[in-house]
């Protein structure tokens, strides 16, 4: 609850969270933390995930009445009236797309939802979706070292598609770790701020959503959104992707 509060007072305006995310714990957590919201701040949440399985495992689970239990429950967890944001956390395989995004629809239609967004998807399923409803956002696993989403990066900026890309700061913990470190040295910042520098300077339409649970690396975290890579460092560091 402190990380939350301290985002918000250093200018944070998009908090993720997810159903998923201890069956809505999560955003009761952030609700506790931050509610009354302050204006211009994005919770955004995301539905489709469910303890739904033979066992009550978590599964993948589209089919509308979870979708609209999802989000009625979001509702109250959050204390808003309407979710501005809301991400299908997957694609379920085993629903019909336009019965998953024909709920979020219709969702929408009754004033409970604002924006409708995507994660973990290809560039095709990014497609497929935009034939149903409007898309406003992605959010792909995509860093430094990590650039398997790229093509569905690269078809979010041809639509001016937001891009929120999960597990950004991962870079430190990858083989790719010494050019990292060496071009921090070189500007005095942490591996984590080149990482997060370099994606927020990959695209306009890209927008990190960093994980702490501490405050030090918030702070750190934000700092990175001053630093600034010349293009000579850019390119050492877009090699590692290739
Ligand atoms: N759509 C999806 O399928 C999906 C999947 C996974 C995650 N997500 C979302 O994406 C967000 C981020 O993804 P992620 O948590 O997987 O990856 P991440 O943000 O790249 O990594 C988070 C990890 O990095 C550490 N960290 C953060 N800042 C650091 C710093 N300055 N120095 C050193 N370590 C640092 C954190 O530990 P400390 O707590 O110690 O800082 C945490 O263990 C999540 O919070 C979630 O909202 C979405």
């Amino acid at each position: 609850m402190a990380v939350a509060r301290r985002a918000v007072e250093l200018g944070v305006t998009l908090i993720d969270t997810a159903y998923l995310y201890g069956g809505g714990a999560n955003e009761e957590l952030l609700a506790d933390a931050l509610h009354p919201y302050p204006d211009g701040l994005l919770v955004t949440t995301k539905v489709g995930v469910a303890r739904s399985g033979p066992s009550g495992e978590w599964q993948l689970d589209g089919r509308p009445d979870v979708l609209r239990a999802q989000v009625e429950q979001a509702l109250r967890r959050l204390r808003v009236e309407r979710i501005e944001l809301l991400q299908l956390h997957r694609i379920d395989p085993r629903t019909p797309l336009a019965d998953q995004l024909g709920t979020l629809r219709d969702l929408g239609s009754e004033g409970k939802l604002g924006r409708i967004g995507l994660s973990e998807v290809t560039a095709t399923e990014l497609d497929e979706a935009r034939k149903i409803v409007d898309i406003v956002s992605v959010q792909n696993r995509y860093n430094l070292v990590d650039r398997e989403h790229e093509p569905v990066l690269e078809a979010c900026e041809a639509a001016g598609i937001a891009f929120l890309p999960w597990r950004p700061v991962a870079a430190g913990a990858s083989g790719a770790r010494a050019e990292v470190a060496a071009v921090a040295a070189e500007l005095g910042a942490t591996a984590t701020q080149v990482a997060l520098a370099w994606l927020l300077g990959r695209s306009q339409v890209v927008l990190p959503i960093p994980g702490t649970a501490r405050i030090d690396h918030l702070e750190e975290n934000l700092a990175a959104a001053h630093l600034r890579l010349s293009p000579v460092h850019r390119d050492r560091l877009d090699r590692l992707g290739r």
